[in-house]
């Protein structure tokens, strides 16, 4: 038997990530594309000296518990509200994400969004296919100007940030709300620091881009919705909890906003019922990072914090570095 060490990989990733991991380590993946379920996570892992696991399995106390051998959890996602981390540094456990290598990708999702719900796009393309178009007509799928509108940008990390910059093709008046001052953003696109509720009333656009945590567990609610102008539409590809789903669904029905386009759900993979029967929404898959850069520097950047964190190494995206201390 070979003493390279055991890796669980919990669905199919990128080639490039297990063949990198393989050079090193017995890797063994589930064999079916799709989500493991709960037994099975458990059964998978037992024996696992690193695991790398998706943002769409919970890895909490009973996981590490069952995962006694594991020197860490390398998570295919920039996003790790999935992992309680704070379990895993209670018990020395690192935990790693994978940033900077989606930014781009999500940021151009968003922007794909924006578009599509701003332009009725799919909507339109809808239409078409079903065969009921007539011809040009001067009333059809008049949709929202995007150029020199007002784009307000929630949480400026990497992303966010990314999103901001790209509004630059077209005049856009940026403002955003964050913890801290952008100067990136400031400098770059004039950018301008706002309260949450000044950037609710001014914004045309509003793009989502918070990590989720208590304090933006349902940051968009009935509440929000009121205060932004009836005009004005809704990204989100950050996490879909940070949006309270039914009461998106009712103030799209009550008009209180003109539009929503959104790649995350409360309760993936469900949408709430109702959802998918409105023309002034867009819905995608959580797809943000999927372009095959994109997923590919994923798959390379979790399988080199599995190997660090196996070799005793700090992992370069290790999210809970205090693990490392003394
Ligand atoms: C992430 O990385 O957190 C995205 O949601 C999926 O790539």
């Amino acid at each position: 038997m070979s003493n390279k060490p055991r890796v669980y990989v919990t669905r199919m990733i990128p080639r490039a990530g297990i063949d990198l991991l393989k050079e090193e380590c017995e890797v063994t993946v589930n064999p079916d594309d799709r989500v493991l379920t709960r037994k099975e996570l458990l059964e998978n892992i037992r024996d696992a000296d690193g695991v790398l696991c998706l943002l769409t399995d919970k890895i909490d106390a009973e996981v590490f518990n069952t995962a006694i051998s594991s020197k860490g959890f390398a998570n295919y996602a920039v996003g790790y509200d999935n992992i309680d981390v704070e379990e895993a540094t209670r018990r020395g456990i690192p935990v790693s994400n994978t940033p900077g290598v989606l930014t781009d990708a999500t940021a151009e999702l968003a922007w794909a969004l924006l578009f599509s719900i701003a332009r009725r796009v799919v909507e339109s393309d809808a239409f078409l296919r079903s065969g009921k178009w007539q011809g040009w007509g001067p009333l059809q799928f008049i949709g929202g100007d995007i150029e020199g509108k007002t784009l307000g940008v929630v949480g400026t990390g990497r992303i966010g940030t990314a999103m901001a910059l790209k509004s630059r093709g077209f005049n856009m008046k940026v403002v955003y709300s964050d913890v801290a001052d952008n100067p990136v953003l400031e400098e770059k696109c004039g950018a301008k620091r706002v309260s949450f509720e000044e950037l609710l009333s001014i914004a045309d656009y509003i793009s989502i881009h918070v990590p989720l945590m208590d304090s933006t567990h349902h940051l968009f609610n009935r509440e929000t919705f009121r205060k932004m102008k009836r005009s004005a539409y809704l990204v989100n590809t950050s996490r879909g909890p940070v949006i309270a789903e039914k009461e998106l669904l009712e103030a799209l029905q009550e008009g209180l906003i003109a539009g929503a386009a959104i790649d995350v759900y409360e309760n993936e993979p469900l949408l709430t019922p109702g959802l998918e029967k409105l023309g002034n929404i867009v819905v995608t898959p959580h797809i943000a990072s999927a372009t095959h850069e994109s997923r590919t520097n994923m798959a390379l950047k979790a399988a080199r914090n599995l190997l660090a964190m196996l070799r005793g190494e700090h992992a370069p995206d290790c999210v809970n570095p205090e693990v490392y201390e003394n």
